[in-house]
């Protein structure tokens, strides 16, 4: 981080009460900036960052109501905006898709549009690893063809399409984060195979995986994320940087088994998986990002290896499974 850059600037994050969200504002907070929060929910994942809420002023509005949004950006002086918010679960894009494009695909012009109105200097935009969809070649660089298939992912792709096309033909400094799945402590969504895992392992039962175990993915570390999107933000009156997409990604790409093993490993428990997918029951999945451009262009790379993020958020989730849980049970 920039030392100096975050003092005293203005910062909105959209979906801040999210699990990202809440990370990143924390380490906003930390640099200096006054963040101000835009989300639907008033609480989310706060509860689980105690005394952040007393730091940030926290807005409760939809980001499909622009004018709103403009509001937000003009009475709050705001110079960077990151917007996070965001229909986020796979999962839920396959049951509601018509709700997933809205937020995702005319949520994103809404904020993209009202910041330009607002005179916002820079907006970094969530898109996702999610987005490539099937590739031909590997590692997944940023000009590889976005053919993200499921409704989460093309939303993401129409995303990150925008954000580039706003920075391109309407002049400002946009540019779209495809960050890689992310983990950490605090992150609320149990479905997540990470915290699934650790609260399997804690409460001493096998940990499930549905497939054959045999997908591979790219995982990052939360502090990681948050600090590639700072970066990009920093970087973003660039002309290599403005415009463009970054992958924030770690480069290797671990099989589901070897991920959960890593999990059981950094447990100190003796305990295996319970594999109840087949070959033929798994679709067959290989995402592997490129990290290249980010660490060339931005001077980015992860800091956390898979085992050292993994211990300490298994390390979170031992302190804090109670609170979880419960917060968890709260909101269904
Ligand atoms: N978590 C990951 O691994 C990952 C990976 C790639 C991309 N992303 C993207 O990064 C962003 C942040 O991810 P996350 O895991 O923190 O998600 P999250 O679901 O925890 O947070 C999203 C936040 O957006 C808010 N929101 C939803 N609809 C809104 C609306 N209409 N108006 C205002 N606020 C609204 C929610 O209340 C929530 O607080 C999302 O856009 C997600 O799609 C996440």
């Amino acid at each position: 981080m920039s030392s100096g850059f975050w003092k005293d600037q203005n910062v909105l994050i959209t979906g801040l009460t999210g699990f990202i969200g809440c990370w990143l504002a924390e380490c906003l907070c930390e640099a200096g900036a006054k963040v101000i929060g835009y989300d639907l929910s008033g609480d989310g994942a706060l509860p689980l960052h105690p005394g952040l809420k007393e730091k940030i002023t926290l807005i409760k509005g939809d980001i499909l109501d622009p004018k709103n949004l403009e509001d937000a950006f003009r009475k709050h002086g705001v110079s960077v905006c990151f917007h996070l918010a965001g229909q986020s679960m796979i999962e839920v894009g396959e049951s509601s898709a018509q709700m997933t494009f809205e937020v995702n695909v005319r949520g994103t012009w809404s904020v993209l549009e009202a910041a330009k109105k607002a005179g916002v200097e820079r907006v970094l935009v969530s898109s996702s690893n999610t987005a490539y969809g099937e590739q031909k070649e590997y590692p997944f660089v940023e000009t590889a063809p976005l053919n993200g298939s499921h409704p989460y992912a093309a939303s993401k792709a129409c995303t990150d399409i925008i954000t580039r096309s706003y920075a391109k033909s309407l002049k400002m400094h946009a540019v779209a984060c495809r960050q890689t799945n992310t983990f950490g402590g605090a992150d609320f969504h149990l479905t997540h195979i990470v915290p699934s895992t650790i609260l399997s392992v804690l409460k001493g039962e096998e940990p499930i995986i549905k497939s054959d175990g045999t997908p591979r993915k790219s995982y990052l570390y939360v502090e990681d994320t948050v600090q590639g999107y700072i970066r990009l933000a920093e970087e973003a009156h660039r002309p290599e940087v403005s415009g463009q997409a970054f992958n924030i990604t770690s480069d290797s790409s671990p099989s589901v088994l070897e991920l959960v093993e890593t999990v059981i490993e950094v447990s100190g428990k003796k305990m295996s998986p319970k594999i109840t997918g087949t070959p033929e029951t798994t679709r067959k999945e290989h995402e592997a990002l490129s990290q290249e451009k980010a660490r060339q262009v931005l001077g980015w790379q992860p800091r956390y290896t898979l085992r050292e993020g993994i211990k300490k958020t298994y390390e979170w989730y031992q302190d804090h499974q109670k609170e979880i849980e419960k917060l968890v049970s709260r909101h269904h």
